[in-house]
């Protein structure tokens, strides 16, 4: 298994170009089951989950073509499929592929709704307990579809399509919302989603829809109005940039007393994290080309912050924030309101000498003089990610394992942080 190595306490400085985003490309890929036509994504980023997910469309007959890299691009530059699914030869997701990763649950409503069938794995463990989809199911039904469990596999019909309604989604949910949009844009009629996630990736992919023919409303609020129509067709687009690594190398740079443009991104897709870094001492430019993030000698300040939905600050840089508060001057105050379990990274920032007291879904981080670094595992994503940055600030080195995690969400770290005199490397096997 590989891992992490890393020889902290260099500042960071330079250019980082910021990916496409991950939550935005796995559901537009997705969407190519909605049409037999060819839909041309670009700034696809180079990751496992993309991988994995192509497989898995590959199973439902969606053809891939990765399109080659042209004269004068540079290899950072994102990569450009073509996806057409001119047939769905299989309407059935199994567990063995839902299991590896949850987004891939998504296929239900796109294949119901283009084939009047779908069965879908729940996407592992006791799904229906501490990784809900009901309201996923509930939306289905309320266009119409009949929802059975069987063997931990969702059965969803509607033979004779599915009809639109009112739908009220009772928990702001990202993957509801795309569920409930790739439902609707097919059905007869029109439906109203209320309560719906505004995360600029659910954004992104009603923009990308309407591309295709679709006709939805109120794009980037919390009330989407869909017409349905009867077919969709192929369309281009390019997946918007990656807020959450945007985030993550902001805070990087500023954990590291150093000076870093961010490449390829918009402050607009995080402005409350940048907000709060802003808040705690960080010096953030917006410049024609990109983010301009640095902390120059200046200490950190302490922050009080709860995770919320977009626009709010994002759980998915919650463990990073907590990294970066072990540098503060003071105690932070992190309450995690979006998921229960998500403090796995808090012990193995411990290990590294940081201070943090678990409260139920509060953690209070108390700043330390500095980190010192030691061997550690990674859990998560986005926890992996924040054992990266925490490395880079202590002193000494940091040994990081299990680092697949970061490879299903984050492009060529190693690269980028290298880029920027990072002393980071891979270790395999
Ligand atoms: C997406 C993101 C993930 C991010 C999360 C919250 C992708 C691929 N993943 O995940 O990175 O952390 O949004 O911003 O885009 N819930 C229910 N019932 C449901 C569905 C969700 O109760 O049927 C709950 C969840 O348990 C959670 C909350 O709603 O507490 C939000 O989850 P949701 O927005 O659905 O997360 P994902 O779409 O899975």
């Amino acid at each position: 298994m590989d891992r992490i190595r890393i020889v902290g306490g260099e500042r960071l400085t330079g250019t980082i170009p910021i990916s496409g985003a991950k939550n935005a490309a796995l559901p537009l890929m997705i969407a190519s089951l909605l049409t037999r036509e060819t839909l041309v994504l670009r700034n696809v980023p180079r990751l496992a989950d993309v991988t994995l997910l192509g497989r898995i469309l590959g199973n439902h007959g969606v053809d891939i073509t990765v399109v080659g890299k042209k004269v004068g691009q540079a290899t950072t530059d994102g990569q450009t499929f073509k996806l057409k699914s001119a047939e769905i030869v299989d309407t059935t997701a199994p567990y063995e592929m839902v299991s590896r990763m949850r987004a891939s649950f998504w296929v239900l409503a796109p294949l119901l709704a283009r084939c009047g069938e779908a069965k879908v794995s729940l996407p592992g463990g006791c799904a229906i307990g501490t990784r809900p989809v009901d309201l996923h199911l509930t939306t289905l039904e309320a266009l119409g579809a009949s929802i059975e469990l069987e063997g931990g596999y969702v059965i969803a019909k509607a033979p004779k399509g599915l009809t639109g309604a009112r739908v009220s989604l009772s928990k702001v949910s990202v993957g509801a919302t795309h569920n409930a949009l790739m439902a609707a844009v097919l059905a007869r009629g029109d439906t109203l989603i209320e309560n719906a996630a505004r995360e600029p990736e659910v954004a992104d992919v009603a923009i990308c829809l309407k591309k295709m023919g679709a006709k939805i409303g109120g794009i980037g609020s919390a009330t989407l109005e869909v017409e349905g129509v009867g077919h969709l067709h192929g369309a281009e687009h390019t997946v918007l940039p990656d807020r959450i690594e945007t985030g993550t190398y902001a805070m990087a740079a500023a954990m590291t007393g150093g000076d870093v443009l961010l490449q390829n991104t918009r402050a607009e897709l995080l402005e409350s994290a940048l907000d709060l870094l802003r808040s705690s001492g960080v010096e953030i430019e917006e410049t024609p080309s990109g983010l301009r993030v640095a902390r120059n000698g200046g200490g950190l300040r302490p922050v009080a912050v709860d995770t919320e939905p977009f626009p709010g600050f994002p759980t998915d840089l919650q463990a990073q924030l907590i990294a970066l508060m072990c540098m503060a001057q003071g105690t932070s105050t992190v309450r995690e309101t979006i998921f229960e379990n998500r403090f796995m990274h808090v012990q193995e920032l411990a290990r590294l000498g940081a201070r943090i007291d678990l409260r139920g879904d509060t953690a209070m981080v108390t700043g330390v003089q500095g980190l010192a670094g030691a061997q550690v595992m990674a859990t998560d994503l986005r926890a992996s990610v924040s054992l990266i940055i925490a490395g880079l600030a202590a002193k000494g080195e940091t040994m990081i394992g299990r680092v697949y995690h970061l490879d299903r969400g984050f492009e060529r770290i190693e690269d980028k942080l290298r880029q920027c005199g990072a002393h980071i490397e891979r270790l395999s096997g």
